[in-house]
């Protein structure tokens, strides 16, 4: 087992160094433009805006509104729960598309596709969680289904025809999640026994959205999974335990992130079943869990500095340099000089170097979550990388 996974630790970094080049360059990607458009539904890791939209006129504090949040790659905050570019945003670039717009933005030019993602979005709806009494909920009502409607509220300014959709939707690129991240959270933070019936649910109406995608004409659909939740810097500050054997030899809480497996294991699954249903889609599994862990074995392999492993880049200090009531882009709280050797960026999420490594990763690197799309796409990869594949 050691063996085994010390030989991918080596393959991932060979087969990746040489591509961050290319990526970083930004260069246009030289293949056919099959891909005109993204659509991407999901939570803080996937928005690049809705949610400082929404909260604008109800709170009057919004961190992710404020510097140093988008301070390393567009010079102001945009919206986006990281430090510059996100997951999405690479994948876009690499297609030759122009940065996804936000859904509740300024911009209303969708040709190129739309972002519903919403930060503290839920896969289950605000309904699930009243009944079962669970009161600490998201702000706003933007469960997927809710993203799934604003969908359906923007299709006819695409496309008329029942046909004429499908035809449409077949030359997107679907993204559905992150999403369950925030429902463990809010029913772990409601105090009640967690049971493994709510990640059936959470993974069932993961599966549901896609479903509803593919039947809208959808054929390429990526779909990631859960990090390994137990060593982001909010959990291992929320839930730091005494007893050293909580812990394992990397400083992450085991429990949490044997949650993210399991829930990785059943959306996998689901991933699964929806393939043999749909074998004309392309349904693919984003892999977050890997490359995280990856990083944390081994930061330095990755450009990030030894130490940075487990601490957010911009925080008020704390064993993991995260505190709720100091939380990054709120007064006093400063970012690291240098950003880029950080894995976290605010105790929640990654910063923008994470980030292009794991787009990389999906879309030319070991993890090739994209490349059954880019090989549909084109009949064969014909990326000018393709001879490192
Ligand atoms: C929207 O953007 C596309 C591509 O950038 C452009 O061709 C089109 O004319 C724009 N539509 C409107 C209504 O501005
Ligand atoms: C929900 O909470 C209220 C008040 O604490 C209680 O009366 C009710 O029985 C609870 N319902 C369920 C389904 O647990
Ligand atoms: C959330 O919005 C949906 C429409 O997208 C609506 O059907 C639902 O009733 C709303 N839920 C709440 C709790 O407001
Ligand atoms: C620490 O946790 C382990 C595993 O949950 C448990 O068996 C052990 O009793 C705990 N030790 C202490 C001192 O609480
Ligand atoms: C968190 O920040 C608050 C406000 O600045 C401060 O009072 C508190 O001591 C901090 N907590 C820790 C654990 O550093």
């Amino acid at each position: 087992m050691e063996h085994h996974s010390a030989l991918r630790h080596i393959a991932f970094l060979l087969l990746l160094l040489p591509l961050l080049a290319s990526i970083h360059c930004g260069q246009a990607n030289p293949g056919p433009r099959l891909i005109h458009s993204i659509f991407s539904f999901g939570v803080s890791y996937a928005d690049t805006g809705n949610f400082v939209k929404l909260a604008a006129p109800v709170f009057p504090v919004i961190p992710f509104s404020n510097l140093p949040y988008g301070e390393t790659f567009f010079g102001r905050p945009t919206g986006r729960a990281s430090n510059g570019r996100i997951i999405m945003d690479f994948i876009a670039e690499e297609f030759g598309l122009p940065f996804i717009p936000p859904i509740l933005g300024e911009e209303n030019n969708f040709t190129h596709g739309s972002n519903f993602a919403v930060l503290g979005a839920t896969a289950l709806d605000l309904a699930y969680f009243h009944e079962k009494n669970i009161t600490s909920v998201p702000p706003f009502n933007s469960s997927l289904s809710v993203q799934l409607d604003w969908f359906q509220n923007l299709k006819p300014t695409l496309c008329s025809t029942p046909q004429g959709c499908r035809d449409y939707f077949r030359g997107s690129l679907f993204f559905m999640g992150e999403f369950g991240g925030n429902d463990y959270t809010f029913i772990m933070a409601s105090g009640k026994t967690f049971g493994l019936v709510y990640v059936r649910d959470v993974v069932q109406a993961i599966s549901e959205g896609v479903e509803q995608l593919v039947k809208e004409g959808g054929r390429y659909v990526v779909v990631p999974g859960q990090p390994p939740m137990g060593c982001i810097p909010i959990v291992l500050t929320l839930y730091a335990s005494p007893n050293k054997t909580h812990y394992d030899r990397r400083g992450c809480l085991i429990k949490y992130n044997a949650l993210a497996r399991y829930h990785n294991r059943r959306l996998v699954a689901a991933l699964y079943r929806l393939r043999i249903k749909y074998p004309a889609a392309k349904i693919v599994y984003g892999d977050y869990y890997t490359p995280v862990i990856e990083f944390l074995n081994e930061p330095t392999r990755y450009g990030f500095s030894a130490s940075s492993g487990l601490h957010a880049c911009c925080g008020a200090g704390g064993p993991y340099n995260y505190n709720m009531t100091a939380a990054c882009g709120l007064s006093g709280v400063s970012a690291c000089t240098d950003p880029a050797t950080h894995i976290n960026w605010d105790g929640i999420h990654l910063t923008e170097s994470a980030s292009r490594l794991i787009a990389t990763g999906w879309l030319l690197g070991p993890l090739r979550t994209l490349a059954p799309i880019l090989e549909a796409m084109s009949g064969s990869v014909d990326l000018k990388t393709s001879s490192i594949l």
